[in-house]
């Protein structure tokens, strides 16, 4: 009978230590996906950055955001399916060089665009949706991920 009990709660501890574990990683823990892309893209390879974007550089940024990113992350971006990318909050570090690095490589749940755009599209649609940063757009989504 101790056997027993002994081998259940042992069982019970076993899957319960992996069920938190899987959930923190999804939720809270960035910094691996982050190294893993960093090491797949040198950021050098883009030479537009936030700074040095001209207005042509963003109205262009607009027009691939309209084409690739609206269906999913909303027309101005205020999040749809998925999340708002203009709040305060992010699943992912929302600098200018983290988010080029997610849009090249993609998510678990968002394509990757390094064989669709080039590096320079991909850092002008970044640079499109920082000057939109604090806006509130009609139906804006709720809140994902922690505050930055
Ligand atoms: C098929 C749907 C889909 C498309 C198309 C898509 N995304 Fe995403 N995107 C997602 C989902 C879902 C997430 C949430 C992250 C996750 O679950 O992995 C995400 C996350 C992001 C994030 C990080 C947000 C955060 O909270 O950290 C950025 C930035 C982003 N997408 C930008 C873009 C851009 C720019 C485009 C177009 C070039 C694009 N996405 C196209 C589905 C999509």
């Amino acid at each position: 009978m101790k056997v027993i009990v002994i081998t259940f709660l042992t069982v019970s501890i076993f899957f319960s230590s992996c069920f938190l574990s899987k959930k923190s990683s999804e939720v809270e823990d960035t910094s691996e996906f982050v190294e893993e892309v960093e090491k797949k893209v040198a950021l050098e390879a883009f030479s537009v950055t936030y700074e040095n974007a001209t207005p042509q550089d963003i109205q262009k940024g607009s027009e691939i955001f309209a084409e690739n990113c609206a269906r999913c992350h909303g027309k101005m971006a205020q999040g749809k399916g998925a999340p708002n990318l203009l709040d305060a909050h992010a699943i992912y570090n929302p600098s200018f060089a983290n988010m080029k690095l997610i849009i090249a490589n993609g998510t678990e749940h968002m394509p990757s665009y390094k064989n669709k755009l080039s590096d320079n599209d991909i850092a002008r649609v970044t640079a499109y949706i920082h000057t939109l940063f604090g806006t509130v757009p009609e139906g804006a989504k709720g809140p994902q991920g922690k505050q930055w």
